[in-house]
């Protein structure tokens, strides 16, 4: 049986509200720490179209500035967005090396901006199999942004949620290996800290665009008790007030972690 709260129908009256509308109602709550985004659908976007699937992915870059924007603005403290799965090596040549040139240009067109905002850019995945000149654009942004002290951009490229485990298993299996660590003393905060999020809070919301039932391989530890929320809207088409209209759904919810 689902109960409804009396403020259910407040809430979905709310949601459309105009970005500045949405702005203010929901930060008069607390608003979550960290949302992640699985940013689908830029494919499909061109195709309807009629337009090649690179140029969703141009227009898909816009959509991804302007979450980092909202993000900013309403004071979260990080927003993930997952750029390149390990598992999107396996699309045809030339839609992968336009992702790998127009991820790295647009993350480096964007330092004035990030640099203005004191937004601090992190990437997570592993570095290997990126093309080298690709690997040295966005490190020279990391390391310029890495003394910023507002929002964090978490960018997952390259990324895997089985590898980043697999990773971890290897750094945990060295410890007890050398004698450091017992197995049986092995805990969460053992396998957390070895994850490439390690000094990163787990997400509280994370959002799918273009109607996706599913988590393709995206921080599988890290989400175990975050708020899904998954909408039919395409990525290029997902503005600040989407995010807005996620997080005044996240506002509604009770997180119960298992208990009652
Ligand atoms: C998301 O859009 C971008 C990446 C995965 C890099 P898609 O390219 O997956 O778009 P669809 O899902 O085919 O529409
Ligand atoms: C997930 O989208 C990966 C990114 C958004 C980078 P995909 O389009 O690769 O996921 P599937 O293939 O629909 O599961
Ligand atoms: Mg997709």
């Amino acid at each position: 049986m689902t109960v409804k709260s009396s403020r259910e129908p407040a809430r979905a009256e709310l949601a459309k509200l105009g970005e500045a509308e949405l702005l203010e109602v929901i930060r008069a709550q607390p608003v979550p720490a960290h949302v992640a985004v699985i940013m689908d659908g830029n494919g499909r976007w061109a195709t309807r179209r009629g337009l090649p699937r690179v140029a969703g992915h141009r227009e898909g870059v816009k959509a991804a500035r302007a979450a980092v924007r909202a993000a900013d603005t309403l004071g979260l403290q990080y927003l993930t967005l997952y750029a390149f799965s390990t598992e999107n090596w396996s699309r045809p040549k030339q839609e992968v090396s336009t992702l790998m040139t127009l991820l790295e240009r647009s993350i480096h067109g964007e330092l004035p901006e990030l640099m203005e905002r004191n937004v601090r850019l992190r990437i997570i995945g592993r570095p290997n199999g990126v093309p080298p000149p690709v690997q040295r654009g966005i490190d020279e942004v990391v390391r310029q942004t890495e003394r910023n002290t507002g929002l964090t951009l978490v960018m997952a490229f390259n990324y895997g949620g089985r590898d980043e485990l697999i990773d971890a298993f290897r750094l945990v299996a060295r410890r007890v290996a050398s004698g450091e660590l017992q197995p049986e003393d092995i805990s969460e905060v053992h396998v957390s800290r070895a994850l490439y999020t390690k000094d990163i809070p787990n997400p509280d919301l994370l959002i799918r665009t273009s109607g996706e039932m599913r988590v393709s391989n995206f921080l599988l530890w890290q989400i175990a008790y975050t708020e899904l929320w998954i909408t039919p809207t395409l990525w290029p088409d997902f503005g600040g007030a989407d995010l807005y209209r996620a997080v005044l759904e996240f506002q509604g919810r009770t997180r119960r972690f298992g208990g009652v």
